[in-house]
């Protein structure tokens, strides 16, 4: 009997090594796939059979016996699972079905048709796909793919790169994690895309190093892909077309996640925001021209390519096109991966899928998009997932994390925190953010602790006065959207602000 037991971190944390011991113990052939993204039911495991993959939720090393001998309770076919099945997956089609660096299996399940498909086309159509696609980058700020690599196809230069920003720092995101864990191939396959579209010959992954499963799962990729002539000279059989990757690991800080100090990281340099302009598509890595994309952005290119720009153009609303993999985390009944088309509401991602609040307790509000996204409440969980109807209300999408509280979270702590993160990872570079974030989180405490209405009040009008400072005169995102998490818990639950004042630091 062939058992599939995820290698994912996330089943890996609650005992998937173990359980994978005791199947193979047991007699079983053992394969180790990507997580299927029910983070709530790892370790996952799936036993093939004439039928299908039949799914076990919660596996216990001492269940192998009674799952093998067909006496414990099953979930049925995983694919028809209806949390997976109701989705759209696009990006994460193939995480979860194969042994993520099985090169044959990734071709037979449609992998490097893309690529095969851009070598046939002049890097200049090979850009006008991405652009037809309406694809924007993932990594939040939702700029379009196309026009970027245009920018950088144009650039004269003999060298130029593809970066990969795989720092993922935002809390409660995890989708590049299991991406590259799940279906390395695909990144690599977007990125080689890339380089022929922009004519780049060499390519970085920077990856956070609390990711060490997806560090050595993309090595091993790379290794393979290379052996299999997919990076290289003549990929594909191509005279004339060379792409090669290192992988470089990131040492903690949230703000090599900014792509400038990402770029000053892999030169070896403390990583510091850089001003901007000159943008990275023109002066990038040692000043070279160069692609700088998130994970989620590059491993989408490959469908586009197979598919054509405008299928991909067919999904989502407004000017918000594709698909977005959101990802559920915090107070949730049912946590993980939702890839849905954009125009899906918060309301039906948390409720829906997500089942409403683990505690049980109702629902106060989700976080969207990091540390640096909006508190959304109230009416707004009915907003479409759209970039610009995010926008107007004063959040952000950014890179599709939701992280879900019940009536218990205290909107100041929150607010407060915001401005603690941002003191504690700030670059320093400039005063606004440095200097700004320390004084946030002085105001704050005075808010709560203040003796009367008066004294509160002058304290509201100073933050107020601080949150706009932070974000007209801050050089980058991090002091630049600290104060959206500040300004929505306040606008949202004021009175939360007129109590408990704070006992710690
Ligand atoms: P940005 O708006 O300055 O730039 C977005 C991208 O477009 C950059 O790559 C930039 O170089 C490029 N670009 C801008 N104008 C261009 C042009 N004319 N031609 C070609 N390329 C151009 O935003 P930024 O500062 O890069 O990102 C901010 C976002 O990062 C936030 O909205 C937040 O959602 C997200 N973020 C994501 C995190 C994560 O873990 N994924 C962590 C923290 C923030
Ligand atoms: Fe550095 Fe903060 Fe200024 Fe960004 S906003 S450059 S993180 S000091």
């Amino acid at each position: 009997t062939t058992v599939w037991v995820p290698c994912d971190a996330a089943a890996r944390a609650v005992g998937a090594d173990e359980v994978a011991e005791a199947f193979a113990a047991a007699g079983a052939t053992v394969r180790r796939n990507g997580s299927r993204g029910m983070l709530w039911l790892e370790p996952l495991v799936e036993v093939e059979t004439d039928a299908g993959r039949i799914g076990y939720a919660a596996v216990r090393p001492q269940y192998a016996g009674d799952i093998l001998a067909g006496n414990h309770v099953d979930l049925g076919v995983v694919e028809d699972h209806p949390w997976l099945a109701d989705q759209h997956r696009v990006t994460f089609t193939r995480v979860g079905r194969h042994e993520p660096t099985d090169l044959a299996a990734y071709r037979s399940d449609g992998g490097y048709a893309g690529l095969e498909r851009a070598l046939t086309l002049d890097p200049a159509d090979v850009v006008a796909e991405v652009t037809t696609s309406g694809l924007r980058g993932r990594g939040g700020a939702g700029f379009p793919t196309g026009i970027k690599w245009e920018t950088v196809r144009k650039a004269a230069s003999d060298l130029k790169f593809v970066c990969c920003n795989a720092d993922e720092g935002d809390s409660g995101t995890f989708a590049d994690r299991m991406l590259l864990e799940g279906d390395p191939f695909s990144l690599l396959e977007g990125m080689t895309i890339a380089a022929y579209a922009v004519g780049a010959s060499e390519g970085y992954v920077y990856v956070r190093s609390e990711y060490p499963d997806a560090i050595a799962t993309l090595r091993r990729a790379i290794d393979v892909a290379r052996a299999g002539g997919w990076l290289g000279r003549h990929i594909a059989g191509r005279e004339g077309f060379t792409f090669d990757l290192h992988v470089r690991v990131g040492a903690g800080a949230y703000i090599c996640g900014e792509e400038t100090s990402m770029l000053d990281s892999l030169e070896g340099k403390r990583g510091e925001v850089r001003a901007k302009p000159p943008i990275p598509a023109l002066v990038g890595l040692f000043s070279q021209p160069t692609v700088v994309n998130n994970v989620l952005s590059l491993a989408t290119v490959p469908m586009i390519l197979a598919d054509g720009g405008e299928a991909y153009a067919a999904l989502g609303t407004g000017r918000s096109r594709g698909t977005q993999v959101f990802q559920l985390a915090g107070n949730v009944k049912q946590g993980g991966i939702v890839e849905a088309d954009f125009g899906i509401t918060l309301r039906e991602l948390i409720e829906g899928y997500g089942g409403g609040t683990r505690s049980g307790r109702p629902l106060k509000a989700a976080q969207v998009g990091g540390p640096l996204g909006a508190y959304v409440a109230g009416d707004q969980l009915d907003l479409p997932m759209d970039y610009e109807a995010f926008a107007e209300a004063g959040a952000m999408i950014g890179h599709g994390g939701i992280v879900v509280f019940d009536d218990t979270m205290d909107a100041a702590d929150m607010a407060r925190f915001a401005m603690e993160f941002c003191a504690k990872e700030s670059c320093g570079k400039c005063t606004p953010c440095r200097i700004g974030s320390v004084r946030g989180v002085e105001v704050i405490d005075r808010i709560r602790s203040a003796p009367d209405a008066d004294s509160r009040h002058q304290a509201f009008v100073l933050l107020e006065d601080l949150c706009t400072t932070m974000e007209k005169g801050s050089l980058c995102a991090m002091g630049g959207l600290t104060p959206m998490p500040v300004r929505s818990a306040l606008r949202h639950f004021p009175a939360d602000f007129a109590q408990n004042p704070p006992v710690d630091s």
